[in-house]
Formats: C-alpha cells, sequence, structure tokens
C-alpha cells in the first residue's frame, strides 16, 4: 500500500527515484510525485495517475538534484487526486508516507486551531504540518521532526526532509516496511527492495521505532526513535540504540524485469516450474532436514495436538491446500485462519504449539499481528514467506523461504505454487516424523514433487486453448469455479484470480455444496469452471457436472481424465496427472491463466488491477 522511495548521493536524484517509483508501482498506483532539494530550495512535482503521468509534467531537462523523495500512492484517507499526491510539503519540509495516521484528525483539528491550513484530505499532510509548527515555535528541524513523530499514532514508514539541512535526508520506521540500501558514499530508501536492486544489493531491513539519517559521503546514523508506542518503559534507561545490520541480497534487477513478456504477471506463470523447483531444491532429498533447520524438534513434532494456519488472500488457499496436505499425510488437525479474524478471536493457541503464517510479501498487516498473536500465546511461529528480511521473517522463531524472486504482478502466481510446495514439503516431513507417513510412500511424494517443474510445463502448454476460452467468457457477469477436497482451495484460488484481474463477479465452491443453494445461480450459458482430476471424487464431482448441465450451465473442464468427460462437458482443460495431494499444483495453472487471458481480453492492466494493492501494510 503505497512505495515510498528516496535517494541521496552523487548521481542526478530524479531519474533514480522516477525508476524506483516505476519497480514499485505495484504497490499503488493512483497517484505519484517527487521531492527534491538543490540550491534552489525543494521542489515537488506530483499528480493523480501512475508514473508515466508524473513523467509527462516533469520538466525538461529535468531538474539537477542529489537528494530527493518520492512516493506511488494507494488511497486511504482523501480521493485519488493531485491534492492529495505526495510528498506533502509545508514550510519547506516535505514527506513521503506509507501507512495510516490513526490520530490524523485530532492533530489536524490542533493544528487548524494554531493557524495551520490544509492543503489536502491526507492524513499525511498533518506530519510536515506538525514538524513546521513545532519549528515556527523555536525548535531546530531535527528537534522539531522528533517531537512530530512523538506526536503520532499509527502506522507508518516515512521519507522526510527539510530546505534547512538539504543534505540530508531521513527515513523512519513504524509499522510499514522500509529497507535501506547502500552504495559507494550514497543511499537509497525504499518501501520494497526491487526498486533499488539495479544499484545495490546490500539493505538494512529497517525495525520499528528506527530513524536512519543520511547524508551522501558520511557513514549512515541508524538511532532507536522514540514513537507513541515505544516512547515509555518506566525503566527509566533508555535501550541501547541498534546495530546497523547490512544483507546481501541474491535477487538481481533482471528478476524484477517482465524480460520479454508482454506482463509480468504472465512471466511469473510462466517461471512457476523454475519457483516451485528452487523452493524445494534444499529440502527434497531430506525433508526432515528441513524441521532440523527451522528448530522444530521432533520433542516439538511428537507433542503437537493441532497446528493453526493464518494468511490472507491468496496465501490463505495455499494454507487450505496445507491443511488437506497435512491432515492427510501427517494426521495432524490443522485449523487455518483468515488472518484478519484470526488476530481479533478468543486465540484458543496452546503453548508450545506450531503456528504457521504465510504470506508472500513478509509484511501483510494482518498476517504478521496474527503471528505476533499467536507468539504470545507461546506458539513456536514458523513463517512460510517469499522475502528475505521482510518483517514476517524477522520476527517469526522459523522461517521456510518461497523462492519465488520477486513477484510484482499484484496477482499472486507463482508465489502460490511455491507456498504449495513448501507445505506439501512439510507435510512430508511431519508424517514421516509422526510415523504416518511411512519411507516409500514419502519417496513416491518426494519423486512426484520432483516432476513437478515438467508436470507444471505440460499443464502450461494448454495456454493456447485456454486464451481460446477466456475469449468466450469475456461478456459472463458472473462465473461459478468448483472444487472438492484438495481442490476446493483452488476453485476459490480460481475465482479470486478472476475477480481480481477481469472484474467479472466469481465464487468458488465446494462441489457438494451446490445443491445446498448456489445451484439457484445456474442459468442458460453461466460459465462453470469445475476441477476434476481422477481420483476417489472423481463420479461424484460428475454428478455435480450433470447437475449443472441440466440447468443450462457451460462446464468448463479442468481434468487429467479428459475422455471421460466426453459428451459431458462443453470444454475441457486438460492437465498431467500426478499424486492426488499435488494436483493442486497442475490445476491451478489453467486457471490463472483463463484469468489472464481474460484480464487481457477485457482491457485491464492485468499487473496493476484497480482498486488493489501488492502489499496491504495497513488493516
Ligand atoms: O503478501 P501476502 O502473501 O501476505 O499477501 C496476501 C494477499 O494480500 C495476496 O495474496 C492478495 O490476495 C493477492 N492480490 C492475490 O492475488
Amino acid at each position: 500500500m503505497c512505495g515510498i522511495v528516496g535517494y541521496i548521493g552523487q548521481r542526478s536524484a530524479l531519474p533514480v527515484l522516477i525508476d524506483g517509483l516505476r519497480r514499485l508501482e505495484y504497490r499503488g498506483y493512483d497517484s505519484a510525485g517527487i521531492a527534491y532539494a538543490n540550491g534552489e530550495g525543494i521542489g515537488i512535482h506530483k499528480t493523480m495517475g501512475r508514473i508515466d503521468d508524473l513523467k509527462n509534467i516533469l520538466p525538461a531537462p529535468l531538474p539537477e538534484a542529489r537528494v530527493g523523495l518520492g512516493h506511488t500512492r494507494w488511497a486511504t484517507h482523501g480521493a485519488p487526486s493531485d491534492r492529495n499526491a505526495h510528498p506533502h510539503e509545508t514550510g519547506g519540509v516535505a514527506v513521503v508516507h506509507n501507512g495510516i495516521i490513526e490520530n490524523y484528525q485530532q492533530l489536524k483539528a490542533r493544528l487548524i486551531a494554531e493557524g495551520h491550513e490544509f492543503a489536502s484530505d491526507t492524513d499525511t499532510e498533518v506530519i510536515p504540518q506538525l514538524i513546521s509548527s513545532y519549528m515556527q515555535k523555536g525548535f531546530h528541524f531535527e528537534e522539531a521532526m522528533r517531537m512530530a513523530i512523538l506526536d503520532l499514532k499509527g502506522s507508518y514508514a516515512l521519507g522526510i526532509m527539510s530546505a534547512s539541512a538539504p543534505g540530508k535526508l531521513f527515513a523512519v520506521r513504524n509499522g510499514s516496511p522500509l529497507v535501506v540500501g547502500f552504495g559507494p558514499g550514497e543511499f537509497f530508501f525504499a518501501s520494497d527492495i526491487p526498486a533499488f536492486l539495479a544499484y545495490t544489493k546490500k539493505f538494512a531491513f529497517m525495525e520499528d521505532g528506527q530513524i536512519f539519517t543520511l547524508a551522501a559521503g558520511e557513514e549512515a546514523r541508524l538511532e532507536r526513535l522514540e514513537t507513541n508506542g515505544n516512547s515509555g518503559g518506566n525503566s527509566g534507561k533508555r535501550p541501547p540504540e541498534p546495530e546497523l545490520k547490512i544483507v546481501e541480497i541474491d535477487w538481481t534487477a533482471e528478476m524484477a524485469e517482465k524480460e520479454g513478456y508482454d506482463y509480468f504477471m504472465q512471466k511469473e506463470i510462466y517461471e512457476q516450474p523454475a519457483t516451485v523447483m528452487e523452493t524445494m531444491r534444499e529440502w527434497l532429498d531430506d525433508p526432515m532436514e528441513m524441521l532440523r533447520t527451522m528448530g522444530i524438534t521432533p520433542k516439538m513434532i511428537l507433542g503437537l495436538r493441532r497446528l493453526h494456519i493464518a494468511a490472507c488472500g491468496t496465501s490463505y488457499h495455499a494454507a487450505l491446500v496445507g491443511k488437506y496436505a497435512i491432515e492427510s499425510l501427517a494426521h495432524i488437525p490443522v485449523e487455518v485462519e483468515i488472518a484478519s479474524e484470526f488476530r481479533y478471536k478468543h486465540l484458543l493457541v496452546e503453548k508450545n504449539s506450531l503456528f504457521v503464517s504465510i504470506t508472500q510479501s513478509g509484511e501483510t498487516a494482518d498476517t504478521l499481528a496474527a503471528q505476533r498473536e499467536a507468539g504470545k500465546k507461546g506458539a513456536h511461529t514458523l513463517t512460510i514467506c517469499n522475502v528475505v528480511g521482510s518483517t514476517a521473517s524477522r520476527e517469526a522463531d522459523s522461517v521456510l523461504y518461497t523462492r519465488a524472486g520477486p513477484e510484482i504482478g499484484v496477482a499472486s502466481t507463482k508465489a502460490f505454487t511455491a507456498q504449495m510446495a513448501a507445505l506439501c514439503l512439510l507435510a512430508v516431513a511431519l508424517g514421516v516424523k509422526r510415523g504416518r507417513l511411512i519411507a516409500d510412500e514419502a519417496e513416491t511424494l518426494t519423486g512426484q514433487l520432483k516432476k513437478m517443474p515438467l508436470l507444471i510445463e505440460k499443464a502450461l502448454a494448454a495456454g493456447p486453448h485456454v486464451k481460446e476460452v477466456a475469449a468466450s467468457v469475456t461478456g459472463a457477469r458472473s462465473m461459478l469455479y468448483l472444487g472438492r477436497g484438495i481442490n476446493y482451495p483452488i476453485a476459490l484460488e480460481g475465482a479470486l484470480k478472476l475477480k481480481e484481474i477481469s472484474y467479472i463477479h466469481a465464487e468458488g465452491y465446494p462441489a457438494g455444496e451446490m445443491k445446498h443453494g448456489p445451484i439457484a445461480l445456474i442459468e442458460s450459458g453461466l460459465p462453470v469452471v469445475v476441477v476434476i482430476p481422477m481420483g476417489s471424487l472423481f463420479e461424484k464431482t460428475l454428478s455435480n457436472i450433470e447437475e449443472v448441465k441440466a440447468r443450462g450451465g457451460r462446464v468448463i473442464a479442468v481434468t487429467d481424465e479428459p475422455a471421460s468427460l466426453q459428451g459431458k462437458a462443453d470444454e475441457t482443460i486438460p492437465v498431467p496427472s500426478t499424486h492426488p495431494v499435488l494436483s493442486p499444483f497442475v490445476n491451478v495453472i489453467p486457471l490463472q491463466m483463463l484469468a489472464f487471458h481474460t484480464g487481457v481480453i477485457r482491457g485491464n492492466d492485468v499487473d496493476k488491477p484497480r482498486n488493489l494493492a501488492k502489499s496491504v501494510t495497513v488493516e
């Protein structure tokens, strides 16, 4: 939700900032802006729209500056408009912000009573207004900035600069992600690593309640910052200053490029044979080693009465697949919950139980809150996460990284299959350790997992046919997705993908639940996508297909048994056969492609669907 960037060094700042914003545009894209400081004071250019719109309003040649800030917005307070675009500037202090200032109304009322005039409807504007109000009362800029921050309640990652300190840039974190990049004599900061991968691989991940002071050619200064959440403490002792830890990232700038594809989503769909394998590579030959590395002891595994998983969106659907896999292979009951619900319910998480969060970004506010709540209850927290150094990975007791590489498309695809890969390996390892899976069965499963890249390739080969099917559904007002057992979450995921990028209403249902209500929706021509792999539920799902057909629905079947569906389904999309527990890997591929092509044919920007942002860092 919103991307912020900052640069200070010897380069011309504006091209660096615009490049960084372009790479962060997946975080929000309803307005954009930059601020820079040079001998002539602070300059600001901002506009409603995307980074291309911002480029169009910039003067040519670009103003020269060695320091600046940038922002790409996902609106929370105040409609998308020029006046609400960041940076916000008052009295020579410019601020970019990702997050929500929860007490902005009280602060704004106080400032208005003092005679300040506001130029936007945002929560953010209170920050430069507060700083300049303290400066007007005689405080030095840096003091004023620290006092203003102490007034704020909520979550924020901030970039701040002032005409009174033109050689400095400040980065502040409290609840919203922020990383600082290090180059020779120069610094970058951004909401997410891909912004500046082309310039540096060295990053420090900021913690809550920290401030970086960055000045070109000088050492970066990292300090603990007093915020509304951490200012108290009755010991009277100030905690020690934080230690600067710089991490070398192994992602490349190319990984965050389209590399010949028209869309990131398309590239990410086609990367899945590789990203699934990358995720499993380290553990495939010995999944038990994975448990050891994560510090999950045999005692803990044998003592587990149940396991909890919490996640949001697509990661939640991976969690549901994980539940089926763990329950069937390890016989451990698994409770799966949407993180935003988990965090506010009466938690029945036992001490020493295992809690798993699943998150591509590692920054989803609700998932982080759920993980923290489970940790407070004494559970061992494990995160399945794609971003090294993200908040979830730093705060969890153990991390199982998915190795999907940067996922830029807002609609998640390769992260989903990578999450399923991690969960299936976890299920196999737990099954073996609990004595529920004999060595032969475990080998059959890992053998099938080793073949998964090839099977996904085969599923991808249906692309041209799926594109034709997509052309036939583009006019639909609504669609249904049905699946059973471990493929019910795949129906949910197919429906979510379609909603997100084609804007066609879609619902995922367990096929057996149709007769309890949703069958009333079926009318002549309604497209109904049915995931129907050969196996114990094939016949039952076939009956559901008959019920849909009898009411005029148009059945699009995703199956490894197309011959048996001839004359039953209107369209069949073939996928290869695999172990029943692993069938979601191949079945989700056509559903991702169907959503992608439908979105493209309808003329939508599938990489940046309306109203969405890649990382939901606010509640
Ligand atoms: O980064 P996370 O995995 O925590 O994100 C969770 C959801 O916000 C995310 O999966 C979202 O639903 C995607 N837009 C789905 O395509």
